[in-house]
């Protein structure tokens, strides 16, 4: 399973090369290019599928790095890195000279994080430069978190893909936006606002309306080829065997314990919100192993990684383009 010291210098190796490294983070695998090299970062976002118009974070080794990469680094920005980092948080700065155009959309900002794995780490302290990564999946599509699902995914594009295992946290990063007057949350994710909020001493400002920023932000984001059919727990049987009668291939992301009629499919998603965050891209993917054609889903309490669990299910749930 896990990366070896060898596997780290043929990553770096690749890295230098103007090659893509798909590597583990706690959050969930990023498809890694020089952040330094345009024509390696334009590369990642053909092999991904992603339009040039959505920036990719700026992963990099320490709290250290900041400056190197951002300036006019707001107090606030000092502050959530040093309580959070390593960790599941991206920050938003204003960008210094050292970042392509390519890695930011042509955007004044940059995305940074420092990741909160040990082979992420390794990988980063030898390369030395920063990594641009975006989550190692097709464009649209749900996020890997075993290296299996990279594989899966983009298979042979890739030059080398470093396996550590599951991630534990399992959703993406929290994207705080500190380029501005105002702290504003753009992505719920692995740090919570409750925790952001208290070290910030004030409630972060919530992104609304659709100045799209983040693709992220799209609907119809984080999906499974099933229809993903938001319901309430009450209504849960109900529902499912609605669709069960219209001859639709059912299944339900559930607990142990929820109701579901005869012949709906229990994909079990756990009750705590962690848990339920580690587990959910693979149960989204499991939905497709089964080759459900509809996946009903409840939405957690939102507090916690609970507001993720839940930006992330609506967004699966979303109009598709
Ligand atoms: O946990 C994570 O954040 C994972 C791991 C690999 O680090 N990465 C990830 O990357 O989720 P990606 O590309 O799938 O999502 C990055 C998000 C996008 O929504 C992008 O638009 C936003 O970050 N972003 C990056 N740079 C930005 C910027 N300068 N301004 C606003 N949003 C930005
Ligand atoms: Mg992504």
């Amino acid at each position: 399973m896990t990366a070896t010291a060898a596997d780290i210098a043929r990553a770096v190796a690749v890295l230098r090369e103007g090659g893509l490294v798909a590597f583990p983070t706690e959050t969930v695998y990023g498809l890694g290019a020089d952040a330094s090299n345009a024509t390696a970062v334009r590369r990642m976002y053909a092999v991904k599928g992603r339009p040039a118009g959505h920036p990719v974070i700026v992963h990099v080794p320490s709290v250290d790095s900041l400056d190197a990469w951002a300036t006019d680094v707001p107090e606030d920005a000092r502050k959530l890195a040093k309580a959070f980092w390593p960790g599941p948080l991206t920050l938003i700065l204003k960008r210094s000279a050292r970042v392509v155009d390519a890695a930011t959309a042509g955007l004044p900002t940059v995305g940074l994080r420092v990741p909160d794995h040990p082979i992420a780490t390794a990988l980063l302290e030898a390369f030395g430069g920063g990594i641009a990564a975006p989550s190692a999946n097709r464009f649209g599509s749900v996020s890997p978190t075993t290296a299996a699902h990279v594989v899966a995914d983009l298979g042979p594009a890739v030059d080398l893909v470093l396996d550590g295992g599951p991630c534990r946290v399992g959703v993406e990063s929290t994207i705080v936006d500190l380029s501005g007057a105002e702290a504003t949350l753009l992505r719920p994710g692995g740090v919570s606002r409750e925790a952001l909020e208290d070290v910030l001493g004030r409630p972060l400002h919530r992104h609304d309306g659709q100045a799209v920023r983040a693709p992220g932000m799209l609907a119809s984001h984080y999906a499974p080829r099933a229809r993903v059919v938001l319901t309430s727990p009450a209504e849960l049987a109900t529902t499912a065997a609605a669709l069960l009668a219209e001859g639709e291939r059912v299944g339900a992301l559930a607990t142990d314990d929820d109701v579901l009629p005869e012949g709906a499919e229990r994909i079990v998603l756990p009750v705590t919100a962690e848990e339920a965050a580690a587990r959910l891209y693979a149960a989204l993917r499991e939905a497709d192993e089964r080759g459900l054609t509809v996946l009903l889903a409840t939405l957690p309490p939102e507090q916690g990684l609970g507001l993720a669990v839940a930006d992330r299910l609506r967004r699966a749930a979303g109009p598709r383009t």
